[in-house]
């Protein structure tokens, strides 16, 4: 491959590309494993696995070989035609995930989109009304967006799709006075990611649960962030007791390669019909190819894979993390469980992610306050030391310096 320096590649996107990104000064060529190697060769820990995706780790040898494999057999048919693999891949994560039909997309915020409008198609109109909740986020498309609730985000698009009620993630009570009979869904993120890795509270998922049975509201998981075994089990929904009717997964489903789902009760899936929906590329062999080696490499049922792994070294990063609080006063809370954690320094904690990448770390920050860890699911307890040995320094060096 040839090597690019930094001048050229930031010319050509300061040029070509649409501003709406703010990169670091680091040009990736090459990944390995827990690794990214930039175009100076120097190798980084990373702990955002390309925020939340690359589950597997890089260049991962056997979804490599499976994603070569399917590149030289049949990359695409569209949904015009039956292929074998879409069928596979739904009956597995309908087995996962106790609901009984998929939609395949290409990322996550068209499976939210998906939800969104086959919760409104199940009540032809006689309800309409979303309840979704403070510091959510579940995507950039107009839809999506409507149920995000960061004003920075939405007010340059507004007018947003109308009837969205927004309810204090903290107040269970508040959620049960808004939840009635126009709600068509309840849509939540079982620990909100952007939102600064904050789980729900199980007063907060008993009060959604007893909501939407009573009114009959449909129930919207937005797994995207935390599913797909980030927690240690394959859904946070299944920790909480969450029952939802709906369900969005993405990011790591592909390991890298784009593909989202949305799941659908029988009951919710009877009312669509075909014509209503649809993607040209959703769910083509490329995509659910990789989904299936991702679900092998899992292993839920088989106990050995990279979920064991996720499970095994939750309570290690458990302890570290304490640890690391009880040493650093700054440090506010740490929160989250599995391979997806949030450290909340309090304060704007956006020095830390360039620090960090300074001494071969990548982190990033969100809601202000919070260091974001998403490492892929295949660390080990080496390599926890080793990223919360980096932040340790980082955190003291700033603290000596406000001395
Ligand atoms: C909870 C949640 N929902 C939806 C999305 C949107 O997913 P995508 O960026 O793949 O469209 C994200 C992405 O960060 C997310 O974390």
């Amino acid at each position: 491959m040839t090597t690019h320096t930094m001048t050229e590649v930031q010319g050509l996107e300061a040029e070509h590309v649409l501003q709406v990104y703010k990169r670091a000064n680091v040009v990736f060529e090459r990944g390995d494993g827990v690794r990214l190697i930039d175009s100076n060769g120097r190798a980084y820990l990373d702990f955002i696995s390309g925020v939340g995706v690359v589950a597997l780790g890089h260049a991962h040898a056997r979804l490599a070989a499976a994603i070569a494999d399917q590149a030289k057999t049949l990359l695409h048919t569209s949904n015009l035609f039956y292929h074998p693999l879409q069928g596979e891949l739904a009956a597995q994560l309908s087995a996962l995930t106790g609901l009984d039909r998929a939609f395949f997309c290409n990322s996550g915020t068209e499976a939210v989109e998906a939800c969104l409008k086959f919760s409104r198609r199940f009540w032809k109109g006689t309800r309409t009304k979303y309840v979704a909740f403070s510091h959510a986020f579940h995507g950039r498309t107009m839809g999506s967006l409507s149920v995000t609730w960061d004003e920075h985000y939405r007010a340059p698009f507004a007018p947003l799709i109308p009837d969205v009620v927004f309810v204090d993630v903290n107040d269970p009570v508040a959620l049960t006075a808004a939840v009635d009979d126009t709600t068509a869904a309840v849509i939540v993120e079982p620990i909100q990611g952007e939102g600064g890795v904050r789980p729900i509270s199980s007063a907060m998922a008993a009060a959604i649960n007893a909501a939407c049975a009573k009114t009959g509201a449909l129930l919207i998981a937005d797994e995207i962030q935390c599913g797909c075994g980030r927690t240690g089990t394959f859904t946070y929904s299944e920790t909480l007791g969450l029952k939802p009717d709906l369900m969005a997964l993405g990011k790591a489903l592909g390991a890298g390669v784009p593909i989202g789902a949305a799941m659908f009760s029988n009951r919710v899936a009877a009312e669509a019909a075909p014509g209503d929906h649809g993607s040209t590329y959703g769910g083509n062999l490329l995509a659910c190819r990789a989904a299936l080696v991702f679900l092998h490499e899992l292993d839920v049922a088989g106990g050995g894979g990279v979920l064991a792994n996720v499970k095994r070294v939750s309570a290690y990063f458990d302890a570290r993390l304490d640890a690391m609080k009880a040493k650093h006063p700054r440090i506010v809370d740490v929160r989250g469980t599995g391979v997806i954690r949030g450290i909340d320094i309090g304060e704007d904690a956006g020095w830390v992610v360039p620090a960090a990448l300074e001494r071969g770390l990548l982190v990033n920050r969100t809601a202000t306050s919070v260091i974001r860890l998403l490492p892929p699911f295949v660390i080990t307890e080496t390599h926890i030391d080793e990223a919360l040995a980096i932040l340790d320094d980082v955190l003291t060096l700033h603290l000596q310096e406000k001395k």
